[in-house]
């Protein structure tokens, strides 16, 4: 297992749309468990492959107390959407931002396992939402987007600052 280097906003691989898996192989699982290893060390509730770098449609969420609860989706899609909910939310691209954001309250997403197979759930709450998150990456869209320009604009300056900081 490796930590893998997460791309921070507004770097423009952020925006590439991922390609859907063709195969899941031990590459892929590979990557699940690379995946899973950095969003725990970071530590977050939700990742992208898109924030490591890696243009593929592969996401990894664990809402957990215990951190041991992991859910891999690939290829994931949004089947149905109901109700609506305003909620905080943060991303591992965007440290120390964070803001509401709306966001479909339940959903029902299909997409293949880490083995290949095929599974359907439906999910409310935190879930939905870090799901919504998720995959809004895989199609190059950051939470950042549904802000107002000036939120936007001020995100961005304090994102510039962060990174002369680490340079
Ligand atoms: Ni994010």
């Amino acid at each position: 297992m490796a930590i893998l280097k997460i791309l921070h906003f507004p770097d423009p691989r952020l925006r590439l749309i991922a390609e859907p898996v063709k195969q899941v192989d031990n590459k892929i699982r590979q990557l699940l468990d690379d995946m899973l290893e950095t969003m725990y060390d970071a530590p977050g509730v939700g990742l992208a492959a898109s924030q490591v770098n890696v243009p593929l449609r592969v996401i990894v969420v664990d809402i957990s107390q215990q951190k041991n609860d992991p859910l891999c989706l690939i290829n994931p899609k949004i089947l149905l959407r109901g109700g609506s909910d305003l909620v905080e939310e943060g991303c591992l691209s965007v440290p120390g931002i964070y803001e509401m954001v709306e966001r479909a309250s339940n959903i029902k997403v299909r997409a293949l396992d880490r083995n290949g197979s095929p599974f359907e759930a439906e999910v409310d709450d935190l879930l939905s939402v870090c799901i919504q998150h998720e995959i809004d990456h895989l199609d190059g869209k950051v939470f950042v987007d549904y802000l107002s320009r000036l939120k936007q604009e001020r995100i961005i300056k304090k994102m510039e600052k962060l990174r002369r900081r680490e340079d």
